[in-house]
């Protein structure tokens, strides 16, 4: 049957719809090609939406697919209104949205509006001269104001011969920032959205909206982590008018539509996190914070090979819980997408014994939270981090820029460099899609774009179709449950056990019922005890990724990696 998919242009009365669903995110490039050029395509996703149905996903989020020289693989987009002609054109959106449509699934596109590429025709006027009607597109300083450094090494500014300036860039230099305090600008903006609503897509995930208002001082910022630039994040991060930027940007477009919006949020706090999605503010859904990403960090920031502490990341995830169902906001919740290494490789254990036990155990912790949980492609199959040996494999900016940085100015080795990138780098995810065990993994019958990962014989969709036991079917039936059982969308989240530093166990609270989620994040067996103020009247198995009791019982022999899932009756009637 058809799932209810009237583009209604009042929000129903009852539970938004992006609270009971389930996103899955698509890297077009990496999904499946279609017509043997290597990229991945419009035309691919398409090829692919039964498997999706199957697994059961509600909404597709697609990485940038628009016009784009691509520099950051899309996130330098040089036209807003067509299709990058790498991923195809604009009847195959057209086509791929209405198929998804049809099949009961909807689509979400990325929306990068912090800056645009240095080929886009704005920024190609903007540098002809001060005088030009784009100049103020852009950022732009007689002088060098202070010591940011971008997000993909250097300066954050670039001198231009023609105007004689420097211009922002927060990433690379042929991503240069878009100057939000000129009206116009934000007008060409709600254009583009409007472009793509009225074409019947179901929301956006906002790229790094949080950093859209500048702080107009330009302070330096604090030179952390090993730098050779100060950060930029003091000056930028919820910056002084992006509260009123995203309300008139609700106002003017947002509201008109029944849609879903996201917003990557680097640098965001759960407190800073309240207006940007507490309903009454009428700015987001909900936002990316990246609190649990930052947890294994060191001194050099991202590329470092700790493990994160359960302790921490508890604490972090319940901080979360907590703080946006207090303001009335809403979570959305991941373990990877294309710029962080496989959740497996880096929450759970990629080694073969436990690869797929841990990985349904971290599909179990996310997907009972409260929030849109959101699975990122291969997640499903347990695709594992790429372990490149070279640093020819790696394709991504922020890669090749780390290997300059760490051997050139940190004096790391290029082994120790390799193996940090070999944890943390964003080409870990960009690795193609596993389909089967054919040439290439059966993602393209040409050269892929980027190497495949050498686990593909093991570890493909093919592979898992065929075993009932498999990841894929563990998230389908993770899945089933949030569409069925109201309490993952309502019931209130209580941590237990907050000092235990091997298991993560919580409750959802409704008003008869309780669910108790528990997952053993250790390579060893743990006898559990649940506490004492946990109490049912019955007690019932939901899900579990080992032959765990039907009953609940206070002590339980808990599996290596093992999770499991109780729905608590709290009163009989
Ligand atoms: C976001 C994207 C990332 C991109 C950056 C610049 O963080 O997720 O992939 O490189 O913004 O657009």
């Amino acid at each position: 049957m058809r799932l209810q998919m009237m583009r209604t242009r009042k929000m129903s009365k009852k539970t938004a719809w992006w609270k009971n669903s389930v996103v899955y995110q698509i890297y077009p490039k990496s999904f499946y090609d279609s017509d043997g050029d290597g990229f991945g395509d419009l035309n691919g996703i398409r090829a692919k939406l039964s498997y999706l149905k199957k697994l059961g996903i509600d909404v597709i989020w697609l990485n940038p697919i628009y016009e784009s020289p691509q520099v950051d693989n899309g996130y330098d987009i040089s036209n807003y209104r067509k299709i990058e002609p790498e991923l195809g054109t604009m009847e195959e959106f057209e086509l791929l949205l209405k198929e998804a449509h049809e099949k009961g699934m909807r689509i979400i596109l990325d929306l990068v509006v912090n800056h645009t590429s240095d080929k886009h025709p704005w920024f190609e006027e903007a540098k002809k001269g001060k005088e030009n009607p784009y100049h103020d597109y852009y950022i732009w300083k007689d002088t060098i104001p202070n010591n940011w450094g971008s997000s993909f090494g250097g300066s954050t500014w670039e001198y231009v011969d023609e105007t004689a300036q420097y211009y922002l860039h927060l990433f690379a230099k042929e991503q240069p920032d878009l100057n939000w305090e000129n009206p116009k600008v934000r007008a060409e903006v709600y254009e583009i959205l409007r472009f793509w609503l009225e074409k019947g897509i179901d929301g956006f995930r906002m790229d790094v909206i949080t950093l859209i208002s500048k702080d107009p001082a330009y302070p330096d910022g604090p030179v952390i982590q090993n730098k050779e630039y100060g950060s930029y994040y003091a000056g930028c991060a919820s910056g002084p008018r992006v509260h009123e930027y995203l309300q008139e940007m609700n106002r003017e477009v947002l509201s008109k539509y029944d849609i879903m919006t996201v917003g990557e949020a680097p640098h965001t706090s759960a407190d800073e996190a309240v207006p940007y999605t507490a309903a009454d503010r009428h700015e987001l859904n909900m936002v990316f914070h990246f609190d649990h990403m930052h947890l294994d960090y060191d001194e050099n920031g991202k590329y470092a090979k700790n493990r994160v502490k359960l302790t921490d990341l508890k604490k972090v995830m319940t901080r979360w819980q907590d703080a946006m169902r207090e303001c009335n906001g809403w979570n959305s919740l991941y373990w990877s997408n294309h710029d962080q290494a496989r959740a497996v490789s880096r929450f759970g254990n990629e080694s073969t014994p436990y690869r797929v036990k841990s990985a349904k155990m971290l599909g179990t912790i996310l997907h009972m939270m409260q929030g849109t949980p959101y699975i990122y492609e291969g997640e499903e199959l347990g695709m594992t981090n790429a372990h490149f040996e070279s640093i020819e494999e790696y394709k991504d900016v922020e890669a090749l820029d780390i290997f300059r940085d760490f051997t050139e100015r940190k004096g790391f080795s290029e082994k120790d460099t390799l193996e940090l990138l070999s944890l943390k780098s964003r080409d870990n995810a960009r690795t193609p899609m596993q389909w089967d065990d054919t040439a290439n993994a059966g993602f393209t019958e040409g050269t892929p774009w980027i190497g495949v990962n050498k686990n593909y014989k093991e570890i493909n969709a093919e592979q898992c179709l065929a075993d009932p036991d498999s990841i894929f079917y563990y998230y389908q039936e993770l899945i089933r449950l949030r569409h069925e059982m109201p309490i993952i969308t309502d019931g209130v989240y209580e941590l237990l056990d907050q000092e235990n530093e091997s298991v993560y166990a919580y409750l959802r609270k409704g008003e008869k019922e309780t669910l108790l989620v528990v997952g053993n994040f250790t390579d060893e067996p743990i006898n559990y005890h649940v506490d004492e103020n946990v109490q049912a009247a019955k007690s019932r198995l939901l899900i579990s990724n080992y032959n765990a009791a039907e009953t609940l019982e206070r002590d339980f022999a808990l599996e290596p990696y093992g999770a499991c899932v109780y729905l608590l009756e709290t009163e009989i009637e």
